[in-house]
Order: structure tokens, then sequence, then C-alpha cells
């Protein structure tokens, strides 16, 4: 007979023995994982093995390459990993890494074009010394030109570009980031932005073209065309264009954030699937077929679910529908934002379709947890191996495995050029929105200018962020740039007297200058550190439009920032206003307009409105309370 005592050590006897064969299981399979792989490996290709053949269609070289591969290769691949967290450079090689990035502001000891592309070089022969030499893509955000490394060019952030309305211009513009990105040895740029921002107070409005579908589309393919246009004659070598964020950005509703840091950026997309494509889809339709090589998803939610989780959209859609031949990338922590479990997160996200996983801090759990969820079923082989075969049809694609491994050119060498280019865009991306008196174009010969700011005499702020730091600088001492007041200073002619303070502190008696002009504007910011509610000109800005007001007979606004602010009372009391957006490193391109060089050809990219009430903008542009707005997209004068 039992006592209750021998019952309960017959339990305990049971879940110790439980526990034991449970500790015994697992460990078999982590030994089996680590130490063993049941599957046969091929042996080492021969020295003219098909995949490097250049003359063999791209779908063979991919099936012969796959076909050597080891699951740890497999894996390797499908890695993006930040370089500030390689624990060693040989990681590279031993893990089989697919790619690496500098998430902005990451940047080499030595920051200089020249440094860039001794490390991007040194990490990419590394790759070749793994067994099966497949070369890493280096990707970057240069979103308005490679402009984290000093004396690359800075064009207009793309909401600049969406003023000119140019496809022509934004090809070219493309075309000259693609020859500075390989001066640095990288590859690949996570640009361009295909989002539709319809909420001012968003952080990222400046990195789209437009809230508009079809000017998107347009600018987007131009843009794919020019970055993924060949860079020199001799090899098909090009870089990669990564469309993002796929889907539905720019549309969160305001205080849905994830991030507790952030209103509206990471927040919810709240739109039917038939407005989704209706609206969202197209550019990146018009990208799969412009060729893009990759595709990055958003850090939004649709519905209750992350899109990087979003099976139906990711690979019903994009891959299957749209016929999408490239990889499918995840943004910064995209993959485990918010989430506990690191493990399931992996595997929910790469059975939704992502191929490549950017890891910003830890690539050997990855690694690690990838090899699991595919020994116990969790992620098919055949997942894993058509993520692979994506990622390595766009490497042969853009031709990494045919180039010489040699950087192009010197930075210096190839700027000039672009600094042109750079100064046309600024030029045709300025928006004319007020024009009393035909006030401007400004004489060249007028006697007396004053000029005050906080933009005027500020390359950091004319820039705006994502250019040399993440969230941008603040002041000049930037390589090659020249401030907007640098530009008025060489328009105008030598018998031209112009007085500049930050604050307009000048003297109230004696006679007024002809003209005041007042360069105002945001101070850098990137993602959801931009969120604002009630984005709007700073105090100091108002008092130095009303101290012009009081020592000049005229003043011209104009306003350097990365989105439409509220500014009602201000358009009131000047003269002229001008929307010059962020313009980047070129600031004479702004005075070029300003004194006649160039007309003034922008137009709106995106309705300006007057109050936070009239936000979201609707699809057709329209602000959602039904009231007027104070421009509508599509405005400039002297069209
Ligand atoms: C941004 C992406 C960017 C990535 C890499 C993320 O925070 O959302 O647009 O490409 O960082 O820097």
């Amino acid at each position: 007979m039992y006592t209750n005592k021998m019952k309960f050590t017959r339990a305990r006897i049971s879940i110790f023995l439980f526990i034991i064969v449970a500790i015994v299981s697992v460990l078999g399979i982590v030994i089996s994982i680590d130490l063993f792989d049941p599957r046969p490996q091929k042996s080492n290709p021969k020295e003219n093995a098909l995949y490097l053949d250049m003359t063999q269609p791209i779908d063979a070289r991919v099936a012969d390459l796959l076909s050597y591969m080891t699951l740890e290769e497999k894996i390797g691949q499908m890695a993006l990993v930040e370089r500030n967290s390689l624990i060693e450079e040989k990681d590279i090689s031993k893990y089989n890494l697919g790619a690496l990035l500098s998430g902005a502001g990451s940047k080499p000891e030595e920051n200089t074009g020249e440094g860039w592309a001794k490390m991007i070089t040194s990490y990419k022969s590394e790759a070749k010394q793994s067994r099966l030499g497949i070369p890493l893509l280096y990707g970057v955000d240069a979103i308005h030109g490679h402009a984290h490394v000093p004396g690359a060019t800075v064009f207009p952030h793309s909401i600049g570009l969406g003023a000119t309305n140019d496809p022509e211009l934004v090809k070219n513009v493309a075309k000259a980031t693609a020859k500075e990105i390989a001066v640095t040895g990288a590859n690949w740029s996570f640009s361009p932005n295909l989002d539709q921002p319809k909420d001012i107070r968003w952080g990222r409005v400046y990195e789209a073209f437009s809230d508009d579908s079809a000017l998107v589309s347009k600018l987007g393919t131009a843009y794919i065309e020019g970055l993924q246009t060949p860079l020199e004659e001799k090899t098909k070598t090009f870089i990669l264009a990564t469309p993002k964020h796929y889907i539905g950005l720019g549309s969160m509703v305001w205080d849905t954030s994830l991030n507790k840091n952030f209103r509206i950026d990471q927040g919810v997309t709240k739109l039917s699937e038939t407005l989704l494509r209706s609206d969202y889809l197209p550019p990146f339709r018009e990208a799969v077929d412009a060729e893009a090589l990759s595709v990055m998803v958003g850090l939004n939610t649709w519905g209750d679910t992350e899109m990087i989780r979003q099976e139906y959209l990711i690979t019903d859609v994009l891959k299957n529908e749209l016929k999408f031949k490239g990889f499918v990338v995840s943004d910064w922590y995209g993959v485990y934002e918010g989430r506990s479990n690191i493990f399931v997160a992996t595997i929910s996200a790469i059975n939704a379709g992502v191929d490549m996983v950017m890891l910003p801090f830890d690539y050997v759990t990855f690694t690690r947890n990838m090899k699991w969820a595919n020994r116990l079923g969790l992620i098919a082989d055949e997942r894993i191996n058509e993520a692979v075969g994506r990622i390595l049809y766009a490497k042969f694609a853009a031709g990494l495995f045919d180039e010489d491994g040699s950087v192009l050119l010197h930075l210096n060498n190839i700027s000039d050029s672009h600094r042109e280019l750079a100064r046309q865009a600024v030029a045709q991306s300025l928006v004319l929105l007020k024009n009393d008196d035909a006030l401007l174009p400004i004489k060249q010969n007028v006697r007396h200018i004053r000029v005050a700011g906080s933009s005027a005499d500020n390359v950091g702020r004319q820039m705006g962020a994502w250019s040399i730091e993440w969230q941008g600088i603040d002041g000049n001492g930037v390589v090659g740039a020249t401030s907007i007041l640098n530009g008025i200073q060489e328009a105008v002619s030598p018998s031209t007297k112009v007085e500049y303070d930050r604050l307009g502190n000048f003297p109230e008696e004696g006679r007024k200058a002809e003209i005041g002009i007042a360069i105002v504007g945001e101070k850098p910011y990137a993602e959801g550190w931009g969120d604002n509610e009630y984005p709007t000109l700073e105090v100091e800005d108002l008092q130095a439009i009303k101290n012009l007001q009081a020592t000049c007979d005229k003043v011209v606004l104009i306003v350097v920032s990365g989105r439409p602010l509220f500014i009602e009372p201000e358009l009131d009391s000047v003269s002229a206003l001008v929307v010059a957006w962020l313009p980047g490193s070129e600031g004479s391109g702004v005075a070029d307009v300003l004194f006649g060089r160039q007309q003034f050809t922008g137009t709106l990219p995106l309705p300006w409105p007057v109050r936070p009430e009239q936000l979201p903008i609707t699809s057709s542009g329209e602000a959602s309370d039904g009231s007027n707005l104070l421009f509508k997209r599509g405005f400039g004068l002297n069209k």
C-alpha cells in the first residue's frame, strides 16, 4: 500500500527522469546540429564550375552554386550585419555573411572617401576568403547622395526632387549617387524611398517624393533606372537599389506607434486592402518592372500584424503576384521589434517571406536560431533555398561575381560635375508660393540686402538628417558645401551690400535695406525623432522675421524644411514665400533662382495644410475634414 509520502516520492522521481530525458534529447539535437551535419555535402567546386562562367544564364548559375552550399553557408547569406556589431573581421568568412551595412552614421575611423574604400574593400576580400568566395553586398543609406561620407555631393532630399517633377533629373541624380557609392567600394543603397506621407507630423516626410502614387511611381522608377545603370562599359556591375518601405508607409495613424518614443513612425497603417492596392502598390509594381533587386519591408503594422510577418503581402502579392525576382530584406531591428521571443520572431518573419534579415546587434544568435529552426522542421529547406536563391540571383544580376574588385575613382575627380547637377536640382526644386508685386526675382544690383534666420548660414540644417550623422548635424564645416548665404553673396553685384545676422538684429535707425531675406526652418531630425504634433517655425526665426520687417522695405521668406509647416500667419506678413525643402550641399542653387539666373519651375509635391485637424490628407489630396488647404498639391507660381 502506498502512503502519500511514497506517492509524492514517485512523482518526484518521474519528473526528475522526464527532465533528464528532455535534457538528453535537447543535447542530442544540439550535438547533431552543431557537430554532425547528416546531409551529404558536395565537394569543393572545380575551378571551371558553371556558376563562375559569365556566359551562363543567371538561373543556372544560381542553381549550380546552391548545390555546393551547406546549411551554414546558406544561413550566412541570409544575414545583413551592421559593421559595428562585427566581433571580428574574420567572422565574415567564418559565418559566410551575405551582406554588411553601415547603419546611418556608422563610419570608418578614418572618415574620408579613402577611409571608406579601404574599410569596405577589406570586408569584401574577407568574404572572398570563404570556401565558395561568394561576394559580399555592402549597403548604405545613400538616400540623397552618399551623404554620410565627407566630400560627397549632397543632393536635395527626395521631397525636393518630388517638387521638380522631372524624372530625367532624378535619374541623373541617382546615376551620380551610384558613382559616389562605388568610389567607396559599397554596392547597394537602401533607396529609393516609395513611402507616401499623408500626415506632415511624421518625421520621415522628406524622405519621400510625394503623397501621390503616380508621382512616386514615376520618380521611383527613374531613380532605380539611374542607380542600377552599369558603372562602366567593360563590366555590367551596378549598384543595387532598394525600394522601401513595403508597404503602406505614410498612412500610419497618429499615436499608434509601437515604439514608445515615437508618435506615428512605426505606427499602424489602417487602410483597406483596396486602398493599399490602389495607392501604395503601384510604385512597387513599377519598381519590380524596373528590375529592382531588393525590397525593404517597413516597420509599420497592418491590421494587427507587423508588416514583417505579413505572408500574404510579402509572398503572395510581392513575390507571386508582382513576380519580384530579387530578395526581401527586413528593416533594422524590425524582425524582433516588440517581441520577447526572438526565436519565434525569426521563424515567423522568414516564413512570411523575408529573405535577408538586417541584424544591427547580433548575428551569432541569428545563425544559431536559423539552424535550430530548420532542424526542428520549423523553417523548411525549400524556404531557405528560395531565400538564398533570390539573394544569389541579385548578386549575379548586379555583376558582383564578375567585377574585378577595384574601386572606381577618387571622389574629388568626379564631384565637380555632380555638384553642378545638385545645384541644378536645387534650382528646380524651389517652389514659389507667394510673390507680391513681382518682388522675385531680385535684381542683382539691388543696393542693400539683409539676411537673417537659423537656416541662412547653416549647411547642416540645409542638408537635413542622413547627412554625416543619422540625425544630421547643426552648423557648417562640411567639405565642399556652400550655404544659402554664400550663394547670395556670390550672386549679387559687387556694389550690393549684403549684411547677415542670424537673429536679424540690425540697426532700426537710418535707411532701411530694400530687401530682407529670412531663411528659416527646421533642425535636422530622422525617423520617429522628427514626429511633431505641430510642425511650425521656431521662436527665434519668428523674431528674425519681425526684425527684418522693421529694418527692410520688403521681406522674402525662404523655408528650409523637410515638410510643409503651419505658417499661415507668417504668410500674410511677408511679400514673397519660397519653399526650399532640404536642398543639400549646394546652397548656390537657391540664389540662382532668387536672382533670376533660373526660373521658378517647382510645384508642391504634396498638399500644404493650415492646421492639424486637416490631417491625414485623403488619397485624392484633400483635407480630411473637407476644409480648404493652404495650398494644393501641384501649386507653384511662375510655372
Ligand atoms: C530605416 C531604414 C534604413 C535602415 C538602415 C532604419 O532605421 O528605417 O530606412 O534603411 O535603418 O540604416
